[in-house]
């Protein structure tokens, strides 16, 4: 699903021809465009990657997904993931071929609208060469049927330990940006967002964990328990998570009633309660100050894994081991608007999840009636001229150093710099109407921009330049 993907070619198509600077970027992401050659004659391979520059190799092109269903069978006790994935897609142009992301795992059988398809590996690239060409604009499923022991992303620059990562009782699942091929085939980047239904089946004791709301009770046979577990609004790939493992779990609704689940490893049984009361609690906030909660559940997970980080996965952050404070649930629960139900379209503008999400911590020790967002941002803008922070501009974050502090810091110090140059009003309705716009949607920078100068009235590009794109500290 890509939100108004081709109206924005076709409005940069237009402005070409009109001889006017487009208003957005070029639509280098975009599939299929205008001067293709007609459809009969135009069946070709689908790109190899979704057209982000900084990750040329993540997403594909030529494709885009609405629905996966994925089964997925796993023993802890083995590392065996036995799965099979099924893709609903519509072809964006003709395709003689086209790719999926996968790393590891084998690939016994791929069919494409049922017949047998001829497939291929090379890295993490998976290509399908379906018996028949596929039309532009028509519909197709893909059904993937592979086996194997998963193994996450390990030890690149920054990012850590990400993907399925094999706990002793389980699985933890955190994939940002890109390790979702790390346990099925998908188009991995968040350009393109789908809605999921998860089958996933463990040893009897064990639990599945993700993101939605359970399909009918969980069943047992034969010693192996199968939850359905679905996300039926779309979602970007990293935020999809099948964790699993001995959980301690409470459910109820937050007093706001929107359904929650939180659930953590007995390791942090004691963290349990705070978990879902901070959780619940956060959540009705935040559909006061961000607009209406976008997704049908709430809640969170704490897992046994020592990640050193927590992720936004869709309706059940996940706090990799350590027992969550409320700051860090505001943060991630914030990422449910800015990051989860609006998604960015390339990774240099992670700063409108990450810088969001942190002054989303500043508001939450506003509200708390600890310190101001002001007193925070007037503390670190005394960091000095020599600080790290400043020369990194957080309105491009850098593919080797993707979550660099500055994209978090700086870009949330950008939003109490706009706050003080718009007003309280126009900056809390401009939040508002940012998640409302784009709700389940995609967005840059500039649109951030364009808003903030529509609803203010004012010329903002000196203080979005300054704060987003300059290698020094705004004055
Ligand atoms: N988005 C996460 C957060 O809320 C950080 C994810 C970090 N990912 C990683 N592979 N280290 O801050
Ligand atoms: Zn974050």
């Amino acid at each position: 699903m890509r939100t108004h993907w081709r109206e924005v070619a076709l409005l940069a198509t237009l402005a070409g021809v009109l001889g006017c600077a487009p208003t957005t970027d070029p639509p280098s992401l975009a599939d299929h465009r205008l001067d293709d050659p007609p459809p009969a004659l135009s069946h070709r391979p689908g790109a190899a990657g979704i057209g982000d520059p900084d990750f040329p190799t993540d997403g594909n092109g030529g494709y885009d997904v609405s629905h996966y269903g994925l089964v997925v069978d796993y023993v802890p006790a083995t590392k065996q993931l036995k799965g099979v994935t099924t893709i609903k897609a519509a072809a964006t142009q003709g395709l003689s071929r086209f790719n999926l992301d996968l790393a590891g795992l084998k690939v016994s059988g791929v069919r494409v609208d049922g017949a047998a398809a001829e497939f291929s590996r090379n890295g993490d690239e998976l290509t399908v060469t379906p018996a028949e060409p596929i039309d532009v604009r028509s519909r197709f499923t893909v059904k993937v049927t592979y086996a194997g022991v998963p193994q996450a992303e390990k030890d690149s620059a920054n990012l850590g330990t990400y993907g399925f990562v094999p706990t002793p009782d389980g699985a933890f699942v955190a994939s940002e940006p890109d390790g979702s091929k790390t346990w099925f085939p998908n188009n991995d980047h968040p350009a393109d967002k789908a809605t999921y239904d998860f089958k996933i089946t463990v040893p009897a004791g064990v639990t599945a964990l993700a993101n939605g709301e359970l399909v009918g009770k969980p069943t047992t046979a034969g010693g192996k328990t199968t939850y359905h577990w679905r996300e039926r609004h779309p979602m970007a790939s990293y935020l999809a998570t099948a964790t699993m493992g001995k959980f301690d779990l409470r459910e109820g609704r937050t007093p706001g009633g929107i359904p929650e689940t939180a659930a953590v490893d007995p390791r942090f049984k004691s963290a349990l309660d705070k978990l879902y009361t901070v959780s619940g609690e956060v959540t009705d906030y935040w559909s006061k100050v961000f607009g209406p909660y976008p997704f049908s559940s709430t809640g969170g997970i704490v897992d046994d894994f020592a990640a050193g980080y927590a992720l936004e996965n869709q309706t059940k952050p996940l706090y990799g081991g350590f027992a969550p404070d409320a700051s860090i649930i505001a943060h991630e629960l914030a990422h449910q608007w800015f990051g989860d139900s609006l998604t960015i379209r390339r990774w240099k503008d992670l700063w409108l999840n990450e810088g969001f999400a942190t002054y989303a911590e500043w508001l939450w020790s506003e509200h708390k009636g600890k310190r101001t967002a002001k007193a925070i941002f007037d503390e670190l803008h005394a960091q000095p001229a020599t600080s790290p922070i400043w020369a990194y501009p957080p309105g491009r974050a850098l593919p080797h150093d993707l979550f660099n502090m500055s994209v978090y810091t700086r870009g949330a110090m950008t939003l109490q710099a706009l706050r003080d140059a718009i007003g309280d009003t126009t900056f809390f309705k401009l939040l508002q109407d940012w998640t409302a716009a784009h709700r389940y949607g995609h967005v840059t920078t500039d649109e951030f921009i364009a808003l903030a100068e529509r609803l203010s009235g004012k010329d903002l590009s000196k203080l979005f330049d300054a704060w987003l794109f300059q290698p020094t500290r705004p004055a």
